[in-house]
């Protein structure tokens, strides 16, 4: 039997997690890739000596260089750098950019198939960044950011209704952190939609405070952002894609006329399945809510100049 093979890009915190997540459920073979030398090695060996009491035969291999990524089914890019103190925005994007481009050119070479799995901010900009220089179709290349957004929006809204997070079903769209577009409409509690049990003050309260999740976290820990979450959304994604369960999740996929918006990363809920995105799920929206949701993709068109601009 052939073996799932997926290479992390950026063994830092989010990508180190996501190695655990995934060879301690036995998901796929692992290969563990940073810029800096012996991170994914020490990260490596750290997880090959757990196996014997976690009981997991998944191989992984840790590496700076991109050989051993080849012919991977999914690559998940975490690699980038976080933003320095006087640094400004931009810069920071510039910056990104270019890891992401260099790493997007040495992976695609290695693995022609495999899955694009953008993970590092700005979220959509960079799943633009992989789009471009991998040239491949548009079903193969994506986001993580929905399916973190929408876990935060329902362990939320399981609080403050003293519920299972497994009653709730939650639906996010636009971009990634301030942007985002939580729609309550769509938000169910065991198929109730939440606007009939939760009052419309306390709701615009938790979606404030799902907008500021990631910042939130950034706050608490000082250094460095969340991956116990992150980690376990792009988990969610993988499984989808590794079993074919066309699992209907919030993704940043390129949008070609859906949700009329034009070449453009935008979070969208997605069909996914063995190919990567199956089908962009197009549903109604309000005109409050379409004002909120072209304000995110107007955000995220600026950052997509630059893009455009470096490449
Ligand atoms: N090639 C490979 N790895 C690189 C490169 C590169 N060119 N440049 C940076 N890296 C590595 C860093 O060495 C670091 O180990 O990427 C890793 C990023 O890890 P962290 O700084 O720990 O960041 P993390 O918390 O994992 O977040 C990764 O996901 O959620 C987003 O905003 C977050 O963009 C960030 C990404």
């Amino acid at each position: 039997m052939k073996r799932n093979k997926i290479s992390i890009i950026g063994a830092g915190n989010v990508g180190g997690t996501t190695a655990q997540r995934l060879i301690e459920k036995e998901l796929s073979d692992v290969v563990l890739v940073d810029i800096e030398p012996d991170l994914p090695k020490g990260k490596g060996l750290d997880l090959i000596e757990s196996a014997p009491i976690y009981r997991y035969d998944s191989h992984l291999i840790a590496s700076t260089g991109y050989e051993e990524t080849a012919q991977s089914d999914i690559v998940i890019i975490t690699s980038g750098i976080p933003r320095k103190p006087g640094m400004s925005r931009d810069a920071l994007l510039r910056v990104n950019i270019d890891i992401v481009k260099k790493v997007t050119e040495e992976v695609v070479q290695r693995s022609p198939d495999a899955i694009l799995l953008v993970v590092s901010n700005p979220l959509d900009a960079m799943s633009y960044v992989a789009y471009r220089v991998s040239k491949f179709p548009r079903e193969r290349v994506l986001g993580m950011a929905g399916v973190l957004d929408a876990a935060r929006f329902q362990a939320f809204i399981a609080m403050e209704l003293d519920v299972s997070v497994e009653n709730i079903q939650a639906f996010v769209l636009g971009g990634h952190g301030d942007s985002m577009v939580p729609l309550p409409r769509y938000t169910t509690v065991a198929g109730i939609p939440i606007t009939e049990v939760i009052s419309k003050e306390r709701i615009e309260a938790i979606m404030q405070r799902t907008q500021d999740a990631g910042a939130e976290i950034v706050r608490l820990l000082k250094t460095g952002s969340a991956y116990f979450a992150p980690s376990a959304a792009i988990v969610e994604m993988v499984v989808s894609i590794l079993k074919d369960k066309k699992k209907i999740l919030p993704c940043a996929a390129f949008c070609q006329g859906e949700y009329k918006v034009d070449n453009l990363f935008v979070g969208v809920p997605v069909k996914l399945g063995h190919g990567g995105i199956e089908k962009i799920i197009e549903i109604s929206l309000t005109s409050e809510e379409e004002i909120k949701f072209r304000k995110s993709v107007a955000a995220v068109q600026e950052l997509c100049k630059t893009v455009d601009q470096v490449l």
